[in-house]
Parts: structure tokens; sequence; C-alpha cells
């Protein structure tokens, strides 16, 4: 059972708990985007089985006609164990939901990572156009990738980066991913019919991507993480089609102690929590 704390950030450890979280969300006018929290996997079994909690999920948001897809990490299904098991696992998440027409992401993990991962996810996208891929700005190999990304029908999601990169294959500095970061997204619009997804809840990465769509006249969504900036989220959704990130299941508690570290004002949320005030 996740304490109520911990709710801020995760929907709850069971499939109803994120499908009720996502009939919930959509009254206020915000899709979800169910990520079963899981990753590193060194063996099949734990991969295999997480690719059948993904498959009842399907069912699940299917059953209960929500608004919501689903975004699975590469590591989760597999791809420590063989890039093998990990596309065999993927091909049979796709292959499920593409029978009720959901919508199924990648994240993006570390750089040794980025291939398998974007060969999986272009394998895929010319077949079924319900697929999306990660990709992270602060890497510098982004731009290049998002030219040769832009030639395929699914979606691409614009993040910052959340992983300790290398200086000769990342920019480091906050300026510096801020500057790389609206790069890409000029390339995106300059190249992309559409399926842009900008993911941040930096104001001036959400403002750059609107004065882009000024200027090239293509639509974007907008994405956050459950439990941040949810009021801006609700805000938005009534201009812009905006997706909330609802990481849930039993593996909650390294997640939320992440966030809880990564930001004063969560450390200070969760403080308050704990002594009632
Ligand atoms: P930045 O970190 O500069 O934050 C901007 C402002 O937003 C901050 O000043 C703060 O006010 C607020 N803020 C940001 N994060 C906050 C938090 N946790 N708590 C409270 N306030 C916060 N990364 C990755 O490598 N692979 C992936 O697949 C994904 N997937 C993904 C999906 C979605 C929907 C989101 C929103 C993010 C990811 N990320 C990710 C994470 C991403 O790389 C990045 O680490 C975070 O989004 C933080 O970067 P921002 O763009 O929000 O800017």
């Amino acid at each position: 059972m996740i304490p109520p704390i911990a709710n801020r950030f995760v929907a709850g450890e069971t499939h109803g708990a994120v499908v009720d979280h996502a009939r919930e969300l959509e009254t206020r006018g915000v899709r979800s985007i169910c990520n079963r929290l899981g990753e590193h996997y060194t063996a099949p079994e734990p991969a295999a089985a997480d690719r059948d909690a993904y498959r009842s999920l399907l069912d699940a948001i299917a059953a209960a006609d929500v608004g919501a897809c689903i975004s699975v990490k590469p590591s989760q299904i597999g791809l420590d164990v063989s890039e093998d098991c990990f596309r065999d696992n993927f091909e049979q998440i796709v292959d499920h939901a593409e029978e009720s027409g959901t919508f199924v992401w990648l994240d993006m993990e570390d750089h040794s990572t980025t291939d398998p991962t974007l060969d999986a996810y272009t394998h895929h996208a010319n077949e079924y156009e319900r697929v999306g891929v990660c990709v992270q700005a602060n890497l510098k190999r982004t731009p290049e990738d998002l030219r040769r990304l832009a030639d395929y029908p699914g979606k691409v999601r614009l993040v910052k980066g959340a992983y300790d990169e290398p200086g000769h294959l990342a920019h480091r500095g906050r300026a510096q991913v801020n500057d790389a970061y609206r790069g890409c997204l000029d390339v995106m619009f300059e190249r992309f019919d559409g399926g842009i997804a900008v993911a941040s809840h930096d104001a001036a990465m959400v403002k750059h991507a609107v004065d882009l769509r000024e200027e090239w006249g293509t639509d974007f969504e907008i994405q956050m993480l459950m439990g941040v900036r949810n009021e801006v989220q609700y805000d938005l959704a009534d201009r812009y089609d905006v997706w909330q990130y609802v990481p849930y299941g039993g593996k909650w508690f390294s997640y939320f102690s992440r966030r809880v570290m990564e930001r004063r004002e969560n450390l200070t949320f969760a403080l308050r929590a704990l002594v009632g005030r």
C-alpha cells in the first residue's frame, strides 16, 4: 500500500489505481502516460513479467475506455539481458497495443542504450503509427537523430535528459542543456509534420515551442510528470494537448525518493506531509 505522501508522484500499485487516476485526470482535460516502475533487469523472467503486466494494463485501459497510453523502459523489458530479449518483448507489447489502438512510448535510458532503443522504435514505426520514442537534448548526437526520425510516422518526445553523461557525449551545464533543448525543438518544427511532444516543466521551453508553432503551424503536445506543476498542467490543458506521465507499481519507493531528493520544494512538501502541516 502506497502511503498518501507518495501518492503525489505515484498513482498506486495496481492497474486499477492507475486507471482510476487516468479517469480522474481526464476530467481535467489531461491524458495519462502510464509507466510501470521497474528497470535494469538482468534476467529474462522479470522482464517477461513486466511485459505481461503491460499487456494486462493495455487490456485495463481498453476496458475502461480512458484517455491513456503506456511508456516502457527498454531495460525493464530485457535490454540488459540482450537486445533480442528486448526486441521480442517490445514486439509482443506493440502487437497487443495494436489490438486496442493504444499508443506505446519507449523511454530513453543512458547513452549506451540510444542505438538499440531508436532501432526498436524505427522498426515498428513504419507499421504501427501509434509508437513513440524519447530523445534527450543533452546528448550531442540528438539533432542528427531527430533529422533521421523525421522520416518516420510516430511521435518523438523531447526531454532535457535525466542521466549523468560524459562531457564528450553530452552538454552538461544548465544553460548549455537549455540551449540544446531549444536547438532540438528548432530541428523538430523545421522537419516534422507532427508528432512533436515537448516533455518539460520549464516554462521557457514550452514558450519556445509555442513560438515555433506560430512560425511553422505544426501542433505539438506537452508532457509533464505526475506531481510536478499539476496546476500548470490543468491550466495548459485548456489550450494545448497535455499528457501526464503517471508512474505506478510495487517498485515505487526509489522513484518517490528520487523525486523528493532532486528538488528542495519536493523535500519541503514531503517533510510537511510527515509532520501534518
Ligand atoms: P528543469 O529540470 O530545468 O526544470 C524546470 C523547472 O521545473 C524547475 O525549475 C522546477 O521548478 C520544475 N521541476 C522540474 N522537475 C521537477 C521536479 N521533479 N519536482 C519539482 N519541480 C520540478 N528523461 C530521460 O532521460 N528519459 C526519459 O525517457 C524521460 N522521460 C520523461 C517523460 C516526461 C513526461 C517528462 C516530463 C520527463 C522525462 N524525463 C526523461 C526527465 C527529463 O529528462 C528531465 O530530467 C526532467 O523533465 C526535468 O527537466 P525539465 O525539462 O522539467 O527542466
